[in-house]
């Protein structure tokens, strides 16, 4: 084992080492020949998602200890999706660094990986496919659904809609208070198909929890039981040698991307698996999405795009159900960390509901979980999510509105006197990877309150941003290269007519080529906000939306050596 580089030897270093177990607490009998597993915990007291982690470390310990291994807890960088600013996105490759750091420099055998609010699920995951030790994911698992009277809240979805009734003048103050300690009453993930929702049935139907262990809600007891049987289940991948690169083959991505369509999943995934394959040295593009998306119906039918919650879906038999519906388009030959194949997890599955998880002939729709467009105005391409928008704007022409920033689209969107029709196409500039930076969940672009107010609620968006997964409305996202590089979507003026036509999968800004080489030429790069520390390292490494927005220096397989123990 690994960590017997540290404690084994019969010189001066390991016996500085054993001599500080015993510091600890720990006898030879208790730490020793045994397998080490870090428990990387994303617990924070400002981490909302998380309250239940303490508790479910020492879960996941006793089942370590159970099992004859040695857990040992660390905290790793929480990542609050809520309250890290200017979006826990700009901090998702930290987390992987300090994951794969921590790892590396620690007497560590195995790992289980505790996560679940949105950038924490693809932050543990990279970090632990680049040091590629024995891996397990304990996700938070979602929160009750919320309630407002007689109302079934969803996390997100009825927050825009319940604050546009604030807005309209239908929420007293007393009602709105209600909403506000009513939507999210207990620890665990936003409980719609948003990021974290679908993070989490991704990272299940890659093989990296337990089965079924995605939905299980986090407060049912269930999810305690689940947490010790991964700390035991963390103690044997070691002994079997069980490692992600085993588990995270091209298949299993393909599998990924099959799940993340069948879930009308959040936008985010695309990043955040093309980031992770990167990682595991699979090529995943954003073409395999769109391919796939032709062939994958829409069956889970959750909130924003049906309308159930994860306690629904968990009840109708979870990811393990959903993947026995999608048998014909999965590779069944993937291995799991429980040690099954994924054939063998759908031999044991049950649909429980046809109405939350819908027959292949029945889906909520045919395709298109996620559609990538591509044109003049995307050269590197963009995404839209088709069942969000409103049909009629699948194939639109519109003069564009402009804004530079997120601080200019703020000052002007609601001005009375804003020269705006419902055909116009919203474009905001400079809020990709770079432009932010981070790239923050900005691409829900708000409706001008005077077309609010003729009744509009949906019009074509265009931005370099992302969109919350429990987001709604025509909105063309992650355009690529960004404004801030250069882009094209930095050279679009008012009133240039842009065309989207989802169908064709086409985005065409009707410019001629000369006027736009005329425009780069007299372009300049925005200034830089931040200089110095993690900023500009984020700044000068990160790639692009299409690639999945990881540091360049942590893509790819080549083997970091393991540090000396002198
Ligand atoms: Fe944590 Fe939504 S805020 S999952
Ligand atoms: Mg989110």
């Amino acid at each position: 084992m690994r960590s017997q580089r540290w404690f084994a030897p019969d010189d001066l270093r390991s016996f500085g080492h054993r001599s500080r177990l015993r510091q600890l607490g720990y006898s030879a009998d208790d730490a020793e020949g045994k397998p080490v597993i870090a428990i990387l915990n994303t617990w924070s007291d400002l981490q909302q998602c998380h309250g239940h982690f303490r508790e479910r470390a020492e879960d996941v310990k006793q089942g370590v200890w159970q099992a004859g291994g040695f857990p040992v807890e660390m905290p790793v960088l929480s990542l609050s999706e809520m309250f890290v600013k200017p979006t826990a996105m700009f901090y998702r490759n930290l987390l992987a660094l300090e994951v794969e750091e921590i790892l590396r420099s620690h007497p560590i055998d195995g790992v289980v990986l505790m996560g679940g609010c949105d950038k924490t699920v693809p932050g543990l995951i990279m970090g632990a496919i680049s040091m590629n030790l024995p891996a397990i994911f304990v996700p938070a698992g979602p929160m009750l659904a919320g309630r407002f009277r007689t109302e079934r809240l969803g996390s997100g979805t009825d927050v825009w809609k319940y604050w546009n009734e604030r807005k309209a003048g239908n929420l007293d103050e007393c009602a709105l208070r209600q909403v506000e300690e009513g939507i999210a009453r207990s620890p665990g993930t936003c409980m719609t198909m948003g990021t974290a929702s679908t993070m989490a049935s991704i990272t299940e139907a890659l093989g990296l929890t337990l089965t079924g262990a995605a939905t299980i809600p986090a407060v049912h007891s269930a999810h305690a039981r689940m947490a010790t049987a991964a700390g035991r289940r963390a103690v044997e991948l070691v002994w079997e040698d069980l490692r992600p690169s085993a588990i995270l083959t091209a298949d299993a991505f393909r599998n990924g991307v099959v799940t993340d369509m069948a879930l009308c999943g959040s936008t985010n995934a695309i990043i955040h698996l093309i980031a992770m394959a990167r990682r595991a040295g699979v090529p995943l593009t954003l073409e395999d999405f769109d391919r796939i998306s032709r062939e994958v119906p829409v069956v889970v039918n959750l909130r924003p795009a049906g309308e159930f919650l994860m306690e629904d879906f968990h009840d109708a038999g979870g990811v393990p159900a959903l993947l026995s519906r999608l048998r014909p388009h999965l590779a069944l030959g993937c291995r799991t960390v429980g040690g099954s194949t994924i054939g063998e997890v759908i031999a044991g599955a049950e649909v429980l509901s046809d109405e939350v998880i819908r027959p292949l002939d029945r889906p909520l729709a045919r395709a298109g979980g996620t559609f990538v467009l591509r044109g003049n105005l995307a050269p590197d391409g963009c995404v839209i999510k088709p069942t969000a928008a409103e049909p009629r704007l699948l194939k639109h022409t519109g003069p564009a509105l402009v804004f530079a920033t997120y601080a200019d689209l703020k000052a002007r969107i609601d001005q009375d006197d804003l020269d705006v029709t419902p055909d116009h196409v919203v474009v905001l500039q400079n809020a990709g990877p770079v432009g932010a930076p981070g790239m923050p969940e900005w691409g829900m672009l708000p409706i001008p309150k005077k077309l609010l107010q003729q009744g509009i609620r949906d019009m074509v968006r265009i931005s370099d941003a992302r969109m919350s997964g429990t987001s709604y409305g025509t909105c063309v996202l992650h355009v690529a290269p960004e404004a801030a590089v250069g882009g094209p979507l930095a050279l679009v003026r008012d009133g240039d007519l842009i065309e989207i036509d989802v169908e064709a999968r086409r985005i065409h800004l009707h410019v001629a080529d000369e006027e736009l080489a005329a425009r780069k030429a007299t372009w300049s790069a925005p200034p830089r906000r931040y200089e110095r520390g993690y900023s500009r390292l984020f700044l000068d490494q990160t790639s692009q939306a299409p690639d999945g927005c990881d540091f360049t220096f942590l893509e790819g397989g080549w083997p970091t050596p393991e540090p000396d123990i002198y």
